[in-house]
């Protein structure tokens, strides 16, 4: 069907992008907070389950590829139990949820040993937004390994003006790469150097799943980008996509698109209303640069691929009634007066570790032990970010709201709050940046797991 991605180094041993087509799409199993609390155990286990139609050993959060689904109301306090089950370490990162980086809560210098199980204790603020969030490792030197081999999970942090829809999906898309006998391949050296991406596409852990729905109903899609490196660029041709917010942005009003860019760790909040007719989930693909100094021959890199069927049959149902209601207007940091202003650069160079490259920022690789950025809590700080490098790099700053103001150079329009935004090669962005709570000390990062696994990572301390 349409478009596929073939290729790759690793095809010979792998599966290929085999699919198991025409299976209706499943949800991740849901767990829903009750008064105001979220109380649930998280096992993490190598799980036989079965995807492209063969049985893979992938890790599993509850047994699953993608983990539970959580439900959560602004306000809710959450108290997570996370056992660990395998040989190597693990943690949990609640990746663009605001709340504390420190002790139990989100801290992502945590190390849980195999065998070992760790009791997470977190706050939701009152004045939570609403929105799409995902959880996933965040173990130095291990999270690309992991996220490909089957970590991750969507958080839904609900709102009171909920639209009424007919169907209210969670879309985990995720890649990996599976061998015949069923293990999640090992990225070669050059793969892990480009960011390592699969040659499966999945999405709430199938491949090519089918949607099926009735002429006029509205859809709500909470699309997760858990991809370890790929960008995706969604797209449904033939149908209407309404996107209503990417992280914890909202779109005020919301607005018509062609296509929505997801960097990996990014996610989007769509409406569609269904056409009657069959069509194409597809990520367009994005050319992320010229790869490592030219050198490796990335042009297939985050390339065209398909995501699902949608067929849209049947007797016609009547319109969702009402409109779309307005949504609250996000805060805007530009009118506060930033206390600091600080540069960084997103680097790569020779010297890495095994004769690799280097990657860093500013020309240093991550040190847990250092503090790379002292920030005040309170305050409101200008943040610039370049990238020196030939191609593409999403950063992302844990617990504390981005709003994006600058992309090389020129002013957004419309400055949107991100957790991930994308640094194109050799350009750069400018980001507002509110400390005013959830003191304490995390990171910022590429959220191409493998580099920053190799060390474009940094230490940012609040205090
Ligand atoms: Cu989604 Cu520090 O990561
Ligand atoms: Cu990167």
């Amino acid at each position: 069907v349409g478009l596929s991605r073939t290729g790759l180094p690793w095809a010979a041993r792998s599966v290929g992008s085999n699919t198991d087509p025409g299976l209706e799409l499943r949800q991740p199993a849901a767990l829903r907070s009750q008064n105001g609390v979220f109380r649930t155990e998280l096992v993490v286990a190598r799980t036989e389950v079965e995807v492209a139609g063969i049985k893979a050993h992938m890790l599993t959060y509850n047994g699953s590829v993608p983990g539970p689904t959580w439900l959560l109301r602004a306000g809710d306090r959450l108290e997570i139990r996370l056992v660990n089950n395998l040989v190597e370490p693990t943690n949990l990162h609640t990746h663009g949820l605001a709340v504390s980086p420190e002790g139990n809560g989100d801290n992502p210098f945590l190390t849980i040993g195999g065998g070992e199980s760790f009791d997470y204790r977190m706050e939701l603020p009152e004045d939570h937004p609403a929105g799409v969030f995902w959880y996933h490792p965040h173990h130095h030197g291990m999270v690309a390994d992991q996220v490909f081999g089957g970590l991750y999970g969507a958080i839904v942090v609900e709102g009171d003006d909920e639209i009424p829809v007919s169907r209210d999906r969670v879309l985990v898309v995720s890649d990996t790469t599976l061998m015949t006998d069923g293990t999640v391949a090992q990225g070669s050296h050059s793969q892990v150097m480009n960011g390592r991406e699969g040659e499966l596409l999945l999405v709430n852990g199938q491949t090519q799943p089918l949607f099926a729905a009735r002429p006029g109903e509205r859809e709500r899609w909470r699309v997760v980008n858990a991809c370890a490196s790929r960008y995706l660029r969604l797209a449904l041709p033939g149908q209407d996509m309404l996107l209503l917010g990417v992280d914890a942005g909202h779109e005020s009003p919301p607005r018509g698109v062609e296509d929505v860019l997801l960097m990996p760790g990014n996610r989007a909040d769509l409406l569609v209303t269904m056409r009657r007719g069959t069509s194409t989930f597809v990520s367009l693909g994005h050319n992320r640069g010229s790869g490592m100094m030219g050198m490796m021959g990335n042009a297939d890199l985050s390339g065209p691929a398909t995501l699902a069927t949608v067929v849209v049959e049947g007797e016609e149902t009547p319109a969702d009634a009402g409109v779309v209601p307005d949504r609250v207007a996000d805060p805007d940091l530009r009118d506060r007066d930033p206390g600091n202003r600080r540069e960084m650069t997103m680097t790569m160079g020779m010297g890495g570790m095994g004769g690799g490259m280097a990657f860093g920022f500013d020309d240093r690789p991550f040190d847990g032990e250092r503090i790379d950025q002292s920030v005040t809590t309170g305050a409101v700080e200008e943040w610039t970010i370049r990238n020196s490098t030939t191609m593409d790099h999403p950063f992302h700053l844990h617990v504390w709201p981005m709003q994006v103001v600058e992309e090389s150079g020129t002013r957004v329009a419309e400055p949107m709050w991100r957790d991930v935004v994308n640094v194109p090669a050799g350009g750069s962005i400018k980001v507002l940046v509110d400390f005013a709570r959830h003191p304490g000390r995390s990171v910022y990062h590429c959220h191409i797991l493998d580099h920053e696994d190799a060390g474009m990572m940094a230490v940012v301390d609040v205090g």
